[in-house]
């Protein structure tokens, strides 16, 4: 049985220059890769008044309006992303795929998921116009 040839310092130093070649060359690739477009803002004008229900249902979030405050919460559960109902019963909004569980500030209170919603913000519609604007 042979001993492997012992390496020589001239070797190491090639080793080396060539990774570090080959992490130059790849370390735009991996970053344009890597480079996500942050999303832009939308702003959603609703309409509708919430009344003495208190909240506004729009299809990616709620608008809830109650003792003067105005706030919106997103509807997009933060486990794994469905949508969320709100149970007027036991005033939270709740998951119909795992059950978690959040107040109406947004806040998590049980289930799987970790994290609490997106709060989103919101102001008046301008011009003294009905309705409010809220970017999401
Ligand atoms: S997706 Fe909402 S709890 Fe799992």
């Amino acid at each position: 049985m042979t001993s492997p040839a012992p390496r020589s310092r001239r070797w190491l130093l090639r080793r080396g220059l060539s990774w570090l070649v080959l992490g130059a060359a790849l370390y735009p690739v991996f970053r344009f890769l890597s480079f996500a477009v942050p999303k832009k803002p939308v702003r959603v004008k609703v309409d509708t008044d919430p009344g003495l229900r208190g909240f506004v249902m729009e299809p990616t979030f709620i608008l809830f309006h109650r003792q003067g405050k105005t706030w919106a919460v997103s509807r997009r559960c933060t486990h794994l992303g469905c949508t969320l109902s709100y149970d007027e019963a036991i005033d939270q909004l709740v998951c119909p795929c795992h059950q978690s569980h959040f107040s109406t500030a947004g806040q998590r209170l049980a289930g799987p998921a970790k994290l609490s919603l997106k709060v989103y913000p919101v102001e008046a519609a301008a011009n003294g116009g009905q309705g409010y604007i809220v970017t999401i």
